[in-house]
């Protein structure tokens, strides 16, 4: 059964709702973990909000957030509370994480093709991750509610016109007119519905046995009988019997329960009204939970101690990420480390690294060092996008392949090297034949980018670099393994 209906005979979250408990002796036994003193859904309205749009009429943003408050939830508490278990096994490095989707989702691009395409390159680079790391893999998708954009500056100017920046669907739109630009508090109930039907086409298609690990042959995207990759990859498949034999001796399953794989959902939570309406209580459980995803993360941008949304993220049961960037010292991670967990709850807190090729040698060796000798448990993931950023001489925001290949390989080797543990990466990829990333397999030059560049904010990895880099981290990660002295 999938992640998404495994717990469905417990799972009565639309039940009434308990009043905030104390955790019961069972629950604490499991992990001594304590309410968060001094928070509420709104207690960030306290603190410095960085990033949130500036809405003209605040009577219509409140009747958005009643209505959001009234909807059903999109996620359960069960399914947050088996990814939280699964991310801690992760930190234990008996499970890998795979966290991907698109920069930001478009309410245009809430369509068939787009979602079982992604879905399909997930997969596909899920299959290469479990037959060469031979972990299971956690499945997170970037979807289903990433509707909210962190941007550099609050307005743009052009030709003398300044209208407020474009912030992502969920706020306005990114045509460049007063009445695009305006935050408009009705997209926050169109983004609910949007990811609701996204997560329920994603529900029935894992349901329906599209991720069916017996058959990864559905999974297969017409191209990749042409691609320069195609060889590697038919080999990985018809090599997947093995693998499923081997996930059933890890996971102690029978055959019959592998015909279904998990899938979760995340997103950045930057949109904190939108975040506050769907924080609830649940029956049988304690705390409070954002049931709009599984997995939210807070972006780089958003991270201040004492900004609104890390106080919001400090109250939450759902596991949590936090990116980390090059201006990250070790001292302000421990403090935020001491924040978001302060019992130290397995599978609670990832820190997701975005350091850049040229930077990640000289900033993250002190952060892993302090973590380390902090004894804190996180789950350690990279993302070798943010960091990687540039421009071309013809105008397009791009990132390299080469080097998003070389953060993620120089991650695998700092890791190795502190004595900590690499356990997942973060992407940005679509399934989409798109042209925004140069470099791979098929060496994408800037005059290739104007063929499909198709983002509206960062370049995404197509099919084929996603594949290429699925396959490059189990070379990397074997590599490290037999420097440790580890079977090959
Ligand atoms: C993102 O993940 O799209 C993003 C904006 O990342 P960061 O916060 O790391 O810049
Ligand atoms: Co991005």
């Amino acid at each position: 059964m999938p992640a998404f209906c495994r717990a469905a005979a417990n799972c009565d979250d639309g039940g009434p709702y308990e009043e905030p408990r104390m955790p019961s002796s069972t629950e604490r036994s499991l992990h001594p973990v304590n309410l968060p003193e001094g928070w509420t859904p709104e207690s960030w309205r306290t603190r410095p909000a960085m990033q949130l749009p500036t809405y003209p009429d605040q009577a219509a943003l409140a009747a958005v957030q009643d209505e959001l408050r009234a909807l059903p939830p999109l996620v359960t508490s069960w399914e947050i509370m088996n990814l939280k278990q699964q991310l801690a096994e992760a930190q234990e490095g008996r499970r890998f994480l795979l966290q991907g989707g698109d920069c930001a989702e478009s309410f245009a691009d809430c369509t068939s093709d787009v979602i079982s395409n992604r879905l399909k390159v997930l997969l596909q680079m899920s299959l290469v991750l479990v037959h060469g790391m031979r972990l299971p893999v956690v499945r997170v998708g970037r979807f289903a509610g990433q509707y909210a954009k962190p941007r550099s500056a609050d307005t743009e100017t052009r030709d003398g016109v300044t209208l407020p920046c474009y912030r992502g669907d969920v706020v306005n739109a990114p045509a460049f007119t007063p009445e695009a630009r305006t935050p408009d508090p009705r997209r926050m109930v169109k983004a609910h519905a949007r990811s609701a039907m996204t997560m329920n086409f994603v529900r029935s298609l894992i349901d329906g046995g599209f991720a069916d690990l017996h058959h990864p042959e559905y999974w297969g995207l017409e191209w990749v009988g042409e691609s320069p990759l195609a060889e590697e990859y038919q080999r990985m498949v018809s090599g997947l019997g093995d693998a499923v034999r081997f996930m059933e001796t890890l996971a102690g399953t029978q055959v019959h329960n592998l015909n279904r794989v998990d899938f979760y959902t995340s997103h950045e939570a930057l949109l904190l009204p939108y975040e506050e309406a769907q924080t609830r209580r649940v029956p049988r459980q304690w705390g409070w939970f954002n049931l709009s995803t599984h997995f939210p993360w807070i972006g780089v941008r958003t991270a201040a101690l004492d900004g609104a949304h890390v106080e919001y993220f400090r109250g939450l049961r759902n596991p949590i990420g936090v990116k980390v960037g090059p201006t990250s010292t070790p001292d302000a991670l421990l403090r935020l480390i001491d924040l978001l967990n302060p019992d130290d709850e397995p599978g609670r807190l990832s820190l997701i690294h975005r350091m850049g090729a040229t930077q990640i040698a000289e900033r993250l060796p002190a952060l892993l060092e302090a973590v380390k000798r902090s004894g804190r448990r996180v789950l350690w993931i990279c993302d070798p996008m943010h960091g990687n950023t540039e421009s071309t001489s013809n105008g397009f925001k791009t990132r390299r392949f080469d080097n998003i290949r070389s953060e993620i390989e120089q991650a695998f080797d700092l890791h190795a090297a502190a004595g900590t543990r690499l356990g997942g990466v973060h992407l940005e990829l679509t399934g989409e034949d798109v042209t925004e990333c140069m470099g791979g397999a098929r060496a994408l030059t800037e005059v290739d980018l104007e063929r499909a560049y198709k983002s509206q904010v960062d370049p995404r990895l197509n099919y084929e670099q996603a594949l290429e880099t699925a396959m490059l981290i189990v070379r990397k990660q074997a590599q490290v393994g037999r420097a440790a002295g580890a079977p090959a």
